[in-house]
């Protein structure tokens, strides 16, 4: 079949988790009362406040198309909020998408030439190494450790750089390994990104998901590397609004100039509905982002203290996002009937039949060491869902 598939379909992967997510279909089906710990949305709903702006936007015949580069009154917001960060954006430096990975998209394809490289720190969101390869350019892995807590180095950085480095892909917090960098981490990086000129794409979707006061800082906030920033950002995760596909990409001209003519062919304006519900994301009390942020953090002390008391599993404290990436390799080799456990798939497959807990392996991030386990749903399910994973783990030897 491949002969009847472009050469650039066969170069990209599709998502490793999608066996994960047929399994547990599957095994709901089939009437097992499955704990989904694999979603990488929080379950709160959309707050009111979005909804009724997105109503309000229907009735007032707000059905059309808009600016190719979205509605004007949502980037002048999106610019303010970037400019509170310690940025200095126009609404014309700013492209509206169909959700944050567009936006990724958008900037890879509007600097990347065919055989650049693109630094990534592994491990990484699954998607980004799939568009480098769209892009026509080439993922060069950054290796991590638990050591650094899943965070590259300055030196390691610069090290990495050559001639034919183009980008360095940031995403802090991260997904999968809910890492942040502190504000003289990233203090160091910027150094190296000022002097060697590559690009940095500064991937900040969970930005307003950090926990415990840490002090990280937006990369806006660098005005000498401002013409080598590509910022993206959006709406699903810090406002519950994953379904609403809003996200953007923030840059200097000539990139956002070029961001905006390959948006122009191939999806033109992102939802005109959903582009009005995210003004009022804007204008929401705080207290609604800080009630969900505060309950996030509750799950995550609880899912840490929980991995970090089993045996063999070792996991850094995760200080964002929604996600905890504990280390489960002190299990390779060992077995439990019919299951044997050689990698991390494996113990997601033997996790979602023995325990009933659906988790992504880490081979999805670059990282075949980890699972990933998102605690975005209830306490009852994670509370259950540690209890049977717990258990399960015990019968492997
Ligand atoms: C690091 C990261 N970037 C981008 C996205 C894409 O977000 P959106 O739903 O806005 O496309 C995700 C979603 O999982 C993500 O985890």
């Amino acid at each position: 079949m491949s002969n009847k598939t472009s050469a650039f379909a066969n170069k990209i992967e599709g998502s490793k988790t999608l066996a994960v997510t047929a399994k547990v279909s599957e095994l709901r089906r089939a009437g097992k009362p499955i704990i989904g710990l694999g979603a990488g949305e929080p379950d709160f709903p959309t707050p009111e406040p979005i909804c009724t702006a997105a109503k309000k936007a229907i009735d007032a015949g707000y059905t059309k198309y808009t600016a190719n580069v979205g509605i004007l009154e949502l980037r002048e917001k999106i610019a303010a909020y970037l400019n509170n960060l310690g940025g200095n954006f126009l609404p014309n430096e700013i492209v509206v998408s169909s959700g944050a990975k567009q936006a990724v998209l958008n900037a890879l394809l509007s600097t990347c030439n065919p055989g650049d490289e693109v630094l990534l720190p592994a491990p990484y969101w699954t998607s980004y190494p799939e568009q480098i390869k769209m892009a026509s350019a080439e993922p060069v892995i950054l290796p991590t450790s638990e050591l650094t807590e899943y965070k590259i180095t300055a030196e390691q950085l610069e090290k990495a750089i050559n001639n034919k480095t183009r980008m360095l892909i940031f995403n802090s917090p991260s997904n999968p390994t809910g890492a942040v960098y502190s504000k003289s981490e990233i203090d160091e990086i910027v150094k190296v990104v000022e002097k060697t000129g590559i690009f940095i794409l500064s991937d900040e979707i969970y930005l307003e998901l950090i926990y415990d006061n840490f002090v990280s800082a937006s990369l806006v906030a660098y005005p000498e590397i401002a013409d080598q920033l590509l910022l993206v950002n959006g709406f699903s995760k810090a406002y519950s609004m994953t379904g609403w596909r809003v996200g953007y990409l923030a840059a200097k001209t000539p990139i956002i100039s070029a961001a905006g003519k390959i948006q122009s062919h191939y999806t033109s304006n992102a939802c005109t509905i959903s582009q009005y519900a995210s003004l009022a994301a804007f204008d929401l009390d705080s207290k609604v982002l800080e009630n969900m942020k505060v309950e996030f953090a509750r799950r995550r002390d609880y899912v840490y203290e929980r991995f970090s008391k089993i045996h063999g599993i070792t996991v850094p404290k995760p200080v964002g996002a929604f996600y905890i990436f504990p280390n489960i390799s002190h299990y390779f080799g060992k077995s439990h009937g019919e299951y044997v456990i050689h990698s991390a798939m494996d113990m997601s497959t033997f996790l979602l039949e023995s325990a009933h807990s659906a988790v992504v392996p880490g081979e999805a991030f670059g990282a075949p060491q980890n699972i990933r386990v998102s605690y975005a749903t209830s306490m009852e399910n994670l509370q259950s869902a540690l209890d049977q994973i717990e258990v399960a783990l015990q019968m492997l030897h």
